[in-house]
């Protein structure tokens, strides 16, 4: 692990995947969120140097996991419980035929059910390989009513330049702007460039999005998955959030898969799984 984020963290909170040749994927049982992944030496993750990591609140940055609400929520707290709950290791990493694989589980408890009255397991997978990251959320409805919800993999990409920085293949889509009051808006760009404070929720995805940068690009496969959501809160709001720094907004972009835009229904017995494929190219 990177020296940096070593000492950031407790040995004990984290969960490596070691590809080797500069291959990695740190993971925080916080959330079960991943920290960093190094691919082929080059970070491809923003993590918030003012990042909390002791546990007490949601990870800024890496891809915290949204379930089972998108956003605000009347029952608990904005993004739904899963990105504050500590995910217990269901199977260590692992490599085979050139791949390391580990799983992570969290299951509803007393506090949950507080909250949201609902028996379910949740099952993250991660699968690195030299030049892709794929992590799958499978949804387990254990209890005997079905119940719905919306999720997200919340990835914060680094970027060396949010000025030269785009999104492809969201043109044609209808996007529902938050910072416009919500309304609805037609993306007529092929080349998503993000010059101020950006929350939008892009619908009917296709399969493959794409974050472009100066020094690469990460395309973003989406299966099951049918909104993406991009975010960069810009310099004003930026300065309102105690865990990010005032100028990070330069380096970052959220292009978040998820399920959002309408509620997913699961029924007693059944799950459902949702994956997305991270796959970097790079340029420099
Ligand atoms: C995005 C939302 O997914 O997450 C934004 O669309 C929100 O509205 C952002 O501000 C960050 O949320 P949080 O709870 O991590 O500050």
């Amino acid at each position: 692990m990177d020296t940096d984020l070593a000492a950031r963290v407790q040995e004990s909170d984290v969960v490596l995947l070691d590809g080797g040749e500069g291959t990695s994927v740190v993971v925080h049982l916080h959330g079960a969120t991943a920290l960093s992944w190094k691919c082929g030496g080059r970070e491809i993750l923003f993590l918030s140097k003012q990042a909390v990591l002791d546990s007490s609140k949601a990870i800024r940055g890496g891809i915290p996991l949204v379930f089972p609400q998108f956003g605000p929520w009347t029952c608990g707290p904005q993004h739904g419980f899963a990105r504050n709950k500590r995910w217990s290791v269901d199977s260590q990493p692992q490599m085979e035929n050139g791949t390391v694989k580990c799983s992570l589980a969290l299951t509803d408890d007393e506090d949950t059910r507080k909250v949201w009255n609902y028996q379910f397991k949740l099952v993250y997978t991660l699968e690195l390989t030299t030049s892709s990251l794929s992590t799958r959320l499978t949804v387990h409805n254990t209890g005997g009513e079905s119940f719905t919800f919306t999720t997200l993999m919340h990835s914060y990409f680094l970027t060396p330049d949010i000025s030269t920085t785009s999104v492809r293949g969201l043109k044609g889509l209808t996007y529902t702007d938050k910072v416009q009051d919500g309304k609805d808006f037609q993306e007529d760009r092929d080349d998503v460039t993000i010059p101020e404070n950006y929350d939008r929720v892009y619908q009917k995805c296709p399969s493959t999005v794409t974050m472009d940068c100066s020094s690469h690009t990460v395309s973003v496969n989406l299966s099951n998955f049918t909104d993406v959501v991009v975010w960069n809160p810009w310099s004003e709001k930026a300065k309102t959030m105690s865990d990010f720094g005032n100028e990070e907004y330069k380096t970052m972009v959220c292009v978040e898969a998820g399920s959002v835009s309408s509620p997913v229904e699961i029924a007693a017995g059944q799950q459902l799984s949702f994956q997305q494929t991270l796959k970097v190219h790079a340029k420099l």
